[in-house]
């Protein structure tokens, strides 16, 4: 049966690496067809919403969406570039990445930070004057994707009514002096049940794959009640596997371990934000951004993205300097999902393929200085990187 796949190119670099990953999906035989979808800034300035109606009937009709990048500013410049018929109207931008997970329910955010051999980004640790060892780092992060810090629900100035709810809580007596109009209050939201689903999904991925722990990645000692919750869950679900460890760790000790013994790590599980900011961590250690590859999974729809970013100060450049590695192994992730996984594997070890060789790589991984000049440097382009995987397909 032949899917449709919702193409969200998005902003910035979004629009130049996700025709790239077609371009392998295609070279790999997957045969499909793409419908294209509106996303990002652009729509937020002359329409007022960057995750318009169309796109999301698009996904609520076909299921599965690529997605590339976006832009987000901070709420001032979301204002100022708003066109300026639609200034007076109240609107407010959201990001819609953020705004696609919740409205699919994709809660499952699973971000796999592995080290290919050969890569000169790896991980590295000095052992001796002489000696070094590079770690193979073969980390999935299980990123809570609705929920947590990124709820969405958060004030300045709050309204009488939630002032008043929260002065229930004793903590609250610290900010009795503060007027509201001084006060900022984001809200970090978990529920019993997505928590149960994203630990049991954790696990089953674990006895899957034959990884041989999951740590929770959490701050259960401050965050009591929302990383308390996560943890007492988790006891819970680990009593039905076994042969896998359940550990856990601070978020802050996290960042600190994974300069240290990277490798032990199997399956993390996290909340919102803090598998936001160890799933980059993880990816810092396996090549970066240009090697970063994530799923947002729901119970009926899913889609594939990069970690990264826009980046907008590449998006003029031509030819394009960006890594597509990112993104055609997001696309991998989505051929996983749809079953597809001879096709995945056959991606993935031409990728390995390019990386071991050695002969053609983009800026980043020859650890230079973004810009136009990198071709003078040994830099290959965007498209060069996307045509060395074909030739290895
Ligand atoms: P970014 O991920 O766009 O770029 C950060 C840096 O990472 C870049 O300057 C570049 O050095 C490197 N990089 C990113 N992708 C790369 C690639 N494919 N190849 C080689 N190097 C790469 O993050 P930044 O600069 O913080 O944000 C730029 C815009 O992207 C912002 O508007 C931000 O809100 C948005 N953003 C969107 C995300 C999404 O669409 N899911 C995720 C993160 C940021
Ligand atoms: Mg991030």
């Amino acid at each position: 049966m032949t899917k449709t796949i919702v193409a969200m190119p998005g902003d910035g670099i979004g629009k130049t690496v996700l025709p790239e990953a077609i371009k392998v999906l295609d070279a790999a035989g997957f045969n499909t067809d793409y419908v294209y979808a509106d996303i990002g800034w652009d729509f937020w300035c002359k329409e007022g919403n960057a995750l318009p109606q169309r796109t999301i009937d698009l996904i609520k009709k076909h299921k599965i969406g690529l997605f590339g990048a976006i832009t987000s500013k901070p709420k001032d410049a979301a204002e100022k570039e708003l066109d300026p018929s639609l200034k007076s109207k109240g609107l407010q931008y959201f990001s819609p990445i953020v705004g696609l997970r919740q409205h699919f329910d994709l809660d499952l955010c699973v971000r796999p930070c592995k080290s290919f051999k050969g890569n000169p980004l790896n991980f590295i640790r000095k052992v001796s004057n002489e000696k070094f060892e590079e770690p193979v780092v073969d980390t999935v992060i299980f990123r809570q994707g609705t929920e947590g810090l990124y709820s969405g629900v958060e004030w300045t100035n709050p309204p009488k009514v939630v002032r008043d709810a929260f002065e229930t809580h004793p903590k609250m007596k610290t900010f009795k002096n503060v007027a509201s109009e001084d006060l900022a209050i984001s809200t970090r939201i978990v529920t019993r049940k997505v928590t149960q689903r994203l630990i049991r999904e954790a696990f089953e991925y674990a006895k899957k794959y034959g990884y041989k722990n999951v740590t929770v990645c959490e701050k259960p000692n401050v965050l009591r009640e929302t990383s308390g919750m996560m943890w007492s869950e988790a006891k819970i679900i680990a009593k039905d596997y076994p042969g896998i460890d359940l550990w856990d760790t601070n978020i802050d000790a996290q960042m600190m371990w994974l300069t240290k013994n990277p490798e032990i790590y199997g399956v993390i599980v996290a909340e919102n934000m803090f598998g936001d900011i160890i799933s980059d961590a993880f990816a810092g250690l396996v090549g970066g951004l240009g090697f970063a590859c994530s799923a947002n999974i729901g119970k009926e729809y899913a889609v594939f993205e990069p970690t990264h970013g826009s980046a907008p100060k590449y998006q003029e450049l031509n030819p394009s300097i960006v890594n597509p590695i990112a993104m055609i192994l997001s696309a991998c992730m989505m051929l996983d999902y749809i079953g597809e996984t001879e096709k995945a594997k056959k991606i993935r070890t031409a990728i390995a393929n390019v990386v071991e060789e050695g002969e053609v790589k983009t800026y980043d991984m020859l650890k230079l200085k973004g810009g136009p000049d990198v071709f003078n440097h040994g830099a290959c382009t965007t498209q060069q990187m996307t045509d060395e995987i074909i030739s290895k397909l």
